[in-house]
């Protein structure tokens, strides 16, 4: 009997040398993804897990998943936030079933095991044993220490109201996680304003988690599946961009500046362009400029592993990828403002947040294409290859987006870590 774990398993050989053809196994091959899971979701990386105005009060809390394992998130009276993962010391309960909450402490309804919201073991029923009778009954044996049960603890880094974790405590802060080139990207929309909360989307898409990523770091699907933004004058083919990756082409950053001028010449050839398309309420494409944009009108930040930051228009929300095994993911939008936004700018916000969650009139286009591409991974031949060579092989900075040079870093870095 193999008693290897499945991440020690070997996983296929990526032929070739590059990062522009992309092995369909990549997104099937169930030791690969247990090694991904390993390295990546509970490795030296830091995890999206939420804004710190989902918790604003102490006691409040929000579960949550860091790759396949719940998290719970919370407030701690001095107002630090800890993060902690959802199993019981005792015999291994998830006990927190709420997704969100208010809570003086932790209990599991088990055996009531009970701990503070920093994740220490504060109170073990029967721990000295049920006395009657003057007869002890039960009981821990006498060197059982709480101080060395508490929950397993992450570790935490919080900047500018947006929270991450990791199950890593030897890791680089998160500032050079992120490294200079992505951080002003990340400052420009969370410079320290109080954010607020407009409300949650969640979709479970059949396609590798890695689908979702790469879907984002590729600018050039934008102009051609979604016809909505072609067609209602959001983004134009030739729109002035600056597309940039960190220094391991992990994280990627998409920031492009529409003219101003609506609906572009050079989208007049396209299929799915046309011209007598009308929207019955044309206010959601009533976009007010503003000034902390410093320029583009859309920025999308893909942040590894699990997070992308848009802001589109007014428009502007998290969206958390948590994986759900090789041919699937969960997708949790968080769409909000800024707590001094005005009640005009916030009802701008609200209507143009219809374009984006899963039924939006742009995002519920990517949800259905990435299943159509998990689709041929899981029944075709393993050993073919996805092209990924739009604007090159390589990975360097492109000023236009008819590019997936962002996608290509993302494997670069990918291929290094996981070995294959
Ligand atoms: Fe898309």
């Amino acid at each position: 009997m193999n008693m290897e774990p499945i991440q020690a398993l070997p996983v296929p050989r990526w032929e070739g040398e590059g990062y522009s053809r992309i092995p369909f196994w990549v997104y099937t091959d169930e030791a690969l993804y247990h090694r991904e899971l390993d390295r990546i979701f509970y490795g030296k990386h830091w995890s999206y897990v939420g804004l710190e105005a989902e918790i604003p009060h102490a006691g409040d809390y929000k579960r949550t998943w860091v790759g396949e394992r719940s998290v719970i998130v919370a407030r701690t009276d001095d107002g630090s936030i800890s993060a902690v993962e959802n199993i019981c010391a005792h015999r291994g309960a998830a006990f927190c079933r709420e997704r969100t909450g208010n809570v003086k402490e932790f209990l599991c309804p088990y055996h009531q095991w009970t701990y503070d919201l920093k994740g220490n073991l504060a109170g073990v029923p029967f721990r000295r044993g049920l006395k009657k009778n003057g007869e002890i009954r039960g009981g821990m044996p006498a060197d059982f220490k709480p101080a060395e049960h508490g929950l397993n603890k992450l570790n935490v880094a919080v900047r500018n109201g947006v929270i991450f974790a990791s199950f890593a405590h030897d890791i680089e802060s998160l500032e050079d996680y992120l490294g200079p080139r992505i951080l002003p990207y990340f400052d420009r929309t969370f410079d320290g304003r109080k954010l607020k909360i407009h409300g949650h989307a969640r979709q479970r898409i059949p396609g590798n988690w890695k689908l979702m990523q790469e879907n984002i770091k590729d600018p050039y699907h934008v102009g051609l599946l979604h016809t909505w933004f072609l067609m209602f004058g959001l983004i134009r083919g030739d729109q002035k961009s600056n597309i940039l990756m960190d220094a391991h082409g992990r994280h990627g950053a998409m920031a492009s500046t529409r003219a101003d001028t609506g609906k572009g010449d050079v989208s007049q050839g396209l299929h799915s362009f046309k011209d007598d398309m009308r929207l019955h309420d044309e206010r959601i494409i009533d976009i007010e400029r503003e000034q902390w944009w410093n320029g583009p009108t859309v920025v999308m930040l893909t942040l590894f592993p699990n997070l992308i930051v848009q802001q589109q228009s007014n428009s502007m929300s998290m969206r958390q990828i948590i994986p759900r095994g090789t041919g699937k993911f969960d997708f949790v939008w968080t769409h909000f403002g800024f707590e001094d936004d005005t009640p005009d700018l916030e009802t701008r916000r609200l209507r143009q947040a219809n374009m984006f969650g899963p039924a939006g009139y742009v995002s519920a286009d990517d949800g259905e294409v990435l299943e159509f591409c998990q689709e041929s991974y899981d029944a075709g031949d393993r050993n073919r290859a996805t092209i990924a060579e739009q604007g090159g092989r390589d990975w360097s900075d492109s000023t236009h987006t008819i590019t997936e040079n962002v996608l290509r870093g993302m494997y670069a870095y990918w291929r290094k870590l996981m070995e294959v």
